[in-house]
Parts: C-alpha cells; structure tokens; sequence
C-alpha cells in the first residue's frame, strides 16, 4: 500500500453538501423524507432539498440526466486555510472558478469556489454556511454532524494513488486505515481518509493488479450517521417497506465499527445509514490494516446473477475508458 506524508494543516475541512441530478425527483421526495427520515422541501419546481441540521442545505437534487452526484461541497474552517487551499490549486495549475450569487443561495452559503475534482466531480469549498433555526421536520431523532460534517462518501478509482494523493494535498487529509477484501476472485483495496475527528470523510477504493471501475457513478456511496440506534433501524425497515432495494443489511464495519446499512437511491447509487462509528483521537491514533470489509452482516439482500453479470461488464469496459483526475 501508500503512504503520503501529510505535511499540511489538519482538521480544516468536514464534507458540507451534496449535489445530485436527477430525473426523477418523487422518487427522491419518497427516498429523502419518508424512507431515510430527512426534512425535505422543494425550492422549486425542478430543485428538492434535504435538511438534516441547522444548515439551510445538506442535499439539492436537481433535475438533470445524470442520476450522479455533480458536486460535493466542503466546509473549510476559515479564510486563512481557504486561502491556502486556493494557493495549492494555483500552483498546481487547477483553474478554479467563483461560484456567482444565485449559485450560491441554491447551495445555502455566502460564497464558494469551484474545480473539477477526481473523476470529473465538481469540488466546491465554502467557509460560510447559511444556518437556519426553521425547525426540522424529520422521522429522525438528528444527525451527527457538527465537526464532523455532514458524513462521508467513498469512491471506486482506477489511479487510487492519485485520489489519495489529492485529498492529502488539497484538504490535509490523514490515512485512517486500509482494508483488503477478497471478493470473487479480485482484491479490493480501500484506502479510509479522515479529514477532521471522523475516521474518514472519503474512502478510495480500487481493484488490486488490473484496475478496474465497475461502479457507472462518480461516487459509489454517501452515508450520514443517525444520532440514535433506533433512527438507523427504523429507516432501514422504512426502505424496506417502502419498496427500496437494500444493497447490504445491517452490519458492523471492523474498522470504524459503525453499524449500517446500504440501500439503493432512486439514481441508482448506494446511501449508507449508520450509527455510532468511532472518532479518532490524534494523539492515539495507530494505522491498521484489516482484511474483511465487515465484521458481521452487511449482506447482501439483492446479490442477483444479472448485477453480478452488469458488474462484470462495467468493469471490462472501465479497462477502456480514462478516468480524470485533477492532477
Ligand atoms: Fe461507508
């Protein structure tokens, strides 16, 4: 595996919002509010959004083709760090774009930037968030979010050194620790990078020996961490009753010992419901390697033959296809 060192600042930055494009916005009303349990509401007619803090924005979901994530917004600490931040992207040449007013209010903050980011993603830093004392209506008891962010999301690469390599640049980020899983033959290698006391805010994950990327979306799973036990199973029954797909049950994961579970979003990408993981402590901290993905469960509920096959084909036509990284 890969070490970089970090030789930047650390515990600036929390992942702050989403953005996803979608057709099919019912479906995401259903999903958001009535399976997971957030506060929704629509700006307009074509743009829904979900709320599970103070902040004015967590999730948009737009109306667009592309049932992928577009943009994922990150919250950094203060000017000084946005500065410095802004300063590497120069250097390293990343054209880097101010977001203008109307983008900004759609977002819920003062001002942000924007660059493309791994696989063509767009990466949007802010260090101003709007927040609101509009009361929450959710199935949820709350999130855990705070210094922490709103949760974490993981990515399938084909050049994972170079994912890793631009979140240790670009926000200071710090390698939890790695694991490998055997799956079907073929290695998995994940690589969990923390950003602030989460054990990780991104998670890169990559075949071993021949790469390939058999995931169609630009992220593979967002996940957000219920405050209580009962938030995450009652939401996991809701997905079920409400006629989701769930991708893995309920398990324990051996390295941040959240429990979760996956389900299938309506764009097709998987949303991950967890509970209690535990936070990192700089000063203790001690880097492992752990050789399953899961501790117990997390099973399977729709392992069938033709998304096996699907993988499969994804994964062969991935060999064929570049994939961008900012540098
Ligand atoms: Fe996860």
């Amino acid at each position: 595996m890969f070490e970089i060192p970090s030789v930047h600042p650390f515990n600036f930055a929390q992942l702050g919002y989403a953005i996803i494009d979608s057709e099919q916005l019912d479906q995401w009303l259903v999903f958001g509010r009535d399976a997971i349990g957030l506060h929704a509401e629509y700006l307009s007619e074509d743009t829904l959004s979900f709320r599970i803090d103070r902040h004015a924005r967590r999730f948009l979901i737009q109306k667009g083709k592309a049932e992928d994530f577009t943009c994922l917004g990150f919250q950094i600490q203060d000017e000084s760090s946005l500065k410095t931040i802004l300063g590497i992207l120069k250097k390293k040449k990343i054209e880097v774009r101010k977001g203008n007013g109307i983008e900004a209010d759609l977002r819920g903050v003062g001002s942000f930037w924007q660059f493309s980011g791994p696989k063509g993603l767009k990466i949007e830093i802010f260090t101003d968030p709007i927040l609101t004392n509009t009361p929450l209506t959710m199935l949820s008891e709350g999130f855990v979010t705070e210094e922490f962010g709103m949760g974490h999301v993981a990515l399938v690469s084909k050049q994972p050194e170079k994912l890793v390599e631009f979140w240790m640049e670009i926000f200071g980020a710090r390698i939890s620790d790695f694991i490998e899983q055997k799956m079907s033959g073929v290695t998995l290698d994940i690589t969990f990078l923390r950003m602030n006391p989460r054990h990780h805010s991104v998670a890169i994950a990559a075949t071993r020996g021949l790469r390939m990327d058999p995931i169609s979306k630009k992220i593979q799973h967002l996940n957000i961490e219920a405050k209580n036990l009962e938030d995450m199973t009652q939401a996991y029954h809701r997905c079920k009753q409400l006629g989701f797909e769930i991708a893995h049950g309920i398990g324990q994961h051996p390295n941040d010992q959240e429990l979760s579970f996956y389900v299938i979003t309506p764009s097709g990408f998987e949303f991950e419901v967890g509970w209690n993981p535990i936070s990192v402590s700089e000063s203790h901290w001690k880097q492992n390697t752990y050789k399953q993905i899961s501790a117990w469960g997390h099973q399977p509920e729709i392992s069938t033959k033709l998304s096996r096959w699907n993988e499969f084909r994804r994964g062969f036509f991935s060999l064929f296809r570049s994939e961008y990284v900012p540098f």
